[in-house]
């Protein structure tokens, strides 16, 4: 028994340290079918559409020929997974999504190096992610593996679309709607996975870098404690744009986004952030943490934190860093850099804030850390380096692994 609880705490407790509750929830319904991708059905399209050329793709604008879908509701579990020409999506007006906006997204890439293989970095994080966000949004959770080998085979029908461009990629957006046709507020009882494909280049320009200047105004705030700006939940976003058109009316291309009274700082735009400042000891990189549950576990942050915490001489702090604090280093000459990750944009360096109205500039040296990081991230992404986190979509299989793994049902009754 012991060994048991223990096997179904890997699978589950992984996730999030409240994986036992969704053990919980779903064994009301016994029946309820996995995720399987083993049931993939695809239907390919008979007209292929004319590819855009690899550079200068603008950000999300293309899209491939075919997408995945996956029904899901509470008496059958999740449907058959499809792959089928892209197209349309038909929703009863009443679907829970269009008017309490529970929806979730991922973002992931595929990228092509000069060698011609197509890999995907890290991409288990980001489905551990998108269950996390669905079991606090009341949407299905599923086994991130079965998801991973439908995206997985969607990708590699659509390797065509993959440019053959070191400043381009095949952005993935996994994407989740409760789709309830009735207007209770509550759980959808039905919803629907999509996964669609569209070839990128920079997510900003067509011309590449450019360092932002950013709106620093604690009126504003994105996330709270206690709220969901640890999730990559659609409602986290939308109330960001009027946020952004201020910023753009005062002359700024970002908003940096702080909280409370003593204006600690979160995010920048849609991004994590990342300072770095000269201390008595040498140099320290700060990132906000993740504990207050205001900031998105991004898969580059992540990254970012364990190549800095290679560089020699470097100290990495995951801790609360205020704009006061960055604005007295600004102005007694010790802010080195600013930067944002993500995974549309990278990494975006910062070149100024804008508080109360003055402006105070952010240095963005040539072969500063920003410049570093990037470099090092691309040399992964496009295999110009062997890295583990770095997976071939041809040369890998992500269901392998399950066939061994034991049954959770009955281990749950043992
Ligand atoms: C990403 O960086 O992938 C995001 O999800 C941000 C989005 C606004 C494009």
């Amino acid at each position: 028994m012991v060994v048991v609880q223990r096997s179904l705490r890997k699978l589950l407790g992984v996730l999030h340290p409240s994986g036992l509750e969704t053990a919980r929830f779903q064994s009301v319904y016994t029946q309820q079918q996995d995720l399987l991708s083993t049931k993939l059905e695809i239907e390919l399209t008979p007209k292929l559409k004319v590819k855009p050329a690899a550079e200068g793709l603008p950000f999300g604008h293309h899209f491939t020929d075919h997408m995945l879908t996956i029904s899901w509701n509470t008496r059958r579990g999740w449907g058959k997974p499809k792959i089928r020409p892209f197209g349309n999506l038909e929703l009863h007006p009443a679907s829970k999504v269009f008017h309490y906006a529970q929806e979730l997204y991922e973002g992931m890439k595929a990228y092509r190096g000069l060698d011609g293989q197509v890999r995907l970095f890290r991409p288990s994080l980001n489905m551990d992610r998108m269950n996390m966000t669905a079991e606090r949004s009341c949407l299905p959770t599923f086994d991130s593996n079965q998801l991973l080998e439908c995206i997985r085979k969607l990708i590699v029908i659509e390797l065509d679309w993959v440019p053959s461009s070191l400043s381009s990629s095949l952005y993935i957006r996994p994407t989740m709607i409760g789709t309830e046709s009735t207007l209770g507020l509550g759980p959808s009882t039905e919803a629907t996975l999509f996964v669609i494909l569209s070839p990128v280049g920079s997510y900003f320009s067509a011309k590449g870098i450019k360092p932002v200047t950013l709106l620093c105004d604690p009126r504003f705030v994105r996330a709270t404690p206690g709220g969901c700006g640890y999730t990559k939940m659609g409602s986290n976003y939308a109330p960001t744009l009027w946020v952004q058109k201020a910023a753009e009316a005062e002359g700024c291309e970002q908003v940096l986004w702080v909280f409370g009274e003593d204006q600690e700082v979160t995010e920048v735009g849609a991004m994590n952030i990342f300072t770095l400042m000269k201390t008595d000891a040498g140099c320290e990189l700060v990132t906000p943490p993740l504990t207050s549950g205001t900031v998105l576990p991004g898969v580059t942050r992540r990254s970012i934190l364990e190549l800095a915490m290679a560089k020699p001489g470097l100290t990495v702090s995951e801790r609360k860093i205020t704009l006061p604090e960055i604005l007295t280093a600004q102005s007694e000459g010790r802010l080195l850099e600013m930067f944002g990750s993500g995974t549309a944009a990278i990494v975006s360096p910062v070149g100024g804030l804008k508080y109360n109205g003055v402006h105070h500039k952010v240095p963005t040296p040539q072969f500063g850390l920003a410049s570093q990081f990037l470099e090092q991230l691309n040399d992964i992404y496009y295999g110009n380096i062997e890295h583990p986190w770095a997976v071939d979509v041809l040369g890998t299989n992500f269901t392998q692994e399950d066939i061994v793994l034991p049954s959770v049902s009955v281990d749950i009754k043992s």
